[in-house]
């Protein structure tokens, strides 16, 4: 009677024991053993291929200005098919530059005016001779050049040089133009663009945040031949900015190309 019980209870244990072991294999089958975080980083790395660079090309910065139309503003866009609004416009803080002028006298907005101080320092500083010759062009002093122009030349060959009324920069306040009054071969001529002036000018200008507004080959978007001495003040940040990418205004604030007017030129009498 003894040994039969003795004989159940080790069977009982046997079957437990047997029962705990198929657990056991059960979860070993389906849980790896653990690994340390640093074994597991050394897995994860030898296991998942490294993903191709796409090749892509950076992405053009935006401008760091937006064209605008008030004519307040040092980003306002005035070309053959942006007139100032109003057209008389005349700016409120217009005062002469304190630098050689051959009329004795270039007013310019607050701000290019001492943009133009700095950068004719910086020339005379290098060696050369620069002059203003206009800057702030009234409405009535922008028709009589202009109708000068179209009188002696014709419509067509007017405006490629010389902004209708209302239509030129010079009457925003913000542009200057400037010559080498000692040698006056290439005064207000394209060939002051290789004069040393010329050179300084496209090297240097905007570092004091003016453009050479009228490139050399760009009369199709800008809608007037080089003018190499025709500085537009639009600060310092997007001069250097424009230069850097040798664009001309229009491209750079992404605004259609302006090579002509709407309408054909009414004379003032
Ligand atoms: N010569 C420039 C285009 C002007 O007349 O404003
Ligand atoms: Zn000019």
């Amino acid at each position: 009677m003894r040994i039969l019980v003795l004989s159940a209870w080790v069977s009982a244990l046997l079957a437990v024991s047997a029962c705990a072991g198929g657990q056991d294999a059960e979860e070993n089958r389906t849980t790896p053993p653990a690994e340390s975080p640093a074994q597991e980083a050394e897995r994860s790395e030898e296991s998942v291929p490294e993903a191709e660079e796409p090749e892509t090309e950076e992405p053009e910065p935006q401008p760091v200005s937006q064209a605008s139309t008030d004519p307040d503003s040092v980003h306002v866009l005035v070309n053959k098919q942006n007139p100032l609004d109003p057209l008389d416009f005349s700016p409120d803080d217009l005062r002469d530059v304190d630098a050689p002028s051959e009329f004795g006298e270039a007013p310019l907005r607050e701000a290019a005016a001492g943009a133009y101080e700095e950068l004719h320092a910086a020339a005379a500083h290098d060696g050369m001779d620069l002059w203003a010759t206009t800057a702030y062009r009234d409405f009535d002093f922008q028709q009589a050049l202009y109708e000068q122009r179209f009188y002696e030349d014709g419509a067509e060959a007017a405006d490629r040089v010389s902004a209708r009324p209302g239509h030129s920069e010079h009457q925003t306040g913000l542009a200057i133009d400037v010559a080498d009054l000692e040698d006056r071969e290439c005064y207000l001529r394209s060939c002051f663009g290789d004069s040393e002036q010329g050179q300084w000018l496209a090297e240097h200008a905007d570092e004091f945040g003016f453009i050479i507004r009228y490139p050399e080959g760009a009369e199709e978007i800008t809608g007037f031949q080089y003018e190499p001495w025709h500085l537009r003040y639009v600060g310092e940040e997007t001069a250097r900015d424009v230069a850097d990418r040798g664009v001309t205004l229009e491209e750079y604030w992404d605004q259609p190309p302006a090579p002509d007017y709407d309408e054909e030129y009414q004379p003032s009498s």
